[in-house]
């Protein structure tokens, strides 16, 4: 007998205005076949539609990004989804505070809120399922029993195909008024942040740690997306395969502190990165998450390989 699965509904912190989900991103590259190989090969479910190429992760409906052609590598725009009966409010707060809202952008059919941040960045709010995750991403450490040979044969290693993205790091000129401005217009709340060079924000209806980072730069820009994936092997069979594709720089594996995930940056042919994390935390809807400054040196991460010096260069300015 089929199990008829009841609708679950997304968890929501009620009376609070705020948005629920990193939606969906988009940015132009020089090449796409550049582009399609480099997520492909990275674990992604890459498709080409129109003049685009969106990215899905396996067995998801969700596109968590797509790739326009451009003069070179440019952050588009970052899209979050919200709750229907809350978009007539985020109107009115936008207009109350002054920010002018803006024809989508050309070819974009959307229903969509569209504006600036603080950086000049184009943000949509829309209505979309909540995407962020109800509960902590499921994490998986399998230790063998006695008797039985715990790691598999290479030859018999699945591939790393990540289950969804999880967060955006942006560069931004100034992370106190990113953090002003994503709290106060989107809704989102600190989570942890290090003086004046970056910032974590998560959902107040439930998300993992962070949602967006703010790193601070010259210019505005983007640093890396992060894809969840459920194990620390994962990270590394995903590291290795990219290696072997010639895609050999990066950091990792390490852990971080804020958000205690671990990780591996692989870098991207434009000199930002897309990021394996494992195990990143929770902050549930009903979670008031205390909000600390935190010394770079105690909690950029708490083991792993040296940082390459160019980690935090901004290749977009
Ligand atoms: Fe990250």
């Amino acid at each position: 007998m089929t199990a008829i699965q009841g609708f679950i509904k997304p968890s929501r912190r009620p009376g609070e205005l705020g948005i629920h989900s990193l939606d969906h991103f988009h940015f132009a590259v020089p090449d796409l076949v550049t582009a399609k190989n480099f997520y492909s090969e990275f674990g992604l479910n890459v498709s080409e539609r129109d003049d685009l190429l969106t990215l899905n992760t396996f067995e998801h409906p969700h596109t968590w990004g797509t790739i326009g052609e451009g003069p070179r590598k440019k952050f588009g725009y970052v899209s979050f989804g919200a709750f229907e009966d809350d978009m007539e409010r985020f109107s009115e707060r936008l207009q109350a505070m002054g920010i002018k809202r803006l024809d989508p952008p050309q070819g974009i059919d959307s229903n969509g809120i569209w504006f600036r941040d603080h950086d000049g960045v184009l943000v949509e709010i829309k209505v979309a399922a909540k995407s962020s995750p109800d509960e902590k991403t499921h994490f998986s450490f399998k230790s063998s029993t006695p008797g039985e040979r715990g790691a598999p044969f290479r030859s018999k290693t699945p591939r790393t195909r990540p289950r969804r993205l999880a967060h955006v790091l942006m560069f931004t000129r100034d992370v106190s008024k990113a953090i002003e401005f994503y709290t106060r217009v989107l809704g989102l709340r600190i989570s942890d942040h290090s003086g004046d060079n970056i910032a974590f924000l998560h959902g107040i209806h439930g998300s993992d740690h962070h949602m967006i980072a703010f790193a601070r730069s010259e210019a505005s820009g983007h640093h890396h997306f992060s894809w969840d994936v459920g194990s620390v092997d994962e990270i590394g069979i995903g590291a290795m395969h990219m290696l072997s594709k010639g895609y050999a720089n990066g950091w990792g594996l390490g852990r971080h502190v804020l958000g205690s995930n671990y990780f591996h940056y692989v870098r991207d042919p434009w000199g930002s990165y897309s990021e394996y994390s494992a195990d990143i935390d929770y902050i549930p809807a009903t979670c008031d998450w205390q909000d600390g400054d935190q010394p770079a040196d105690d909690s950029f991460y708490a083991w792993g390989p040296n940082v390459p010096e160019d980690f935090v260069h901004n290749y977009e300015s």
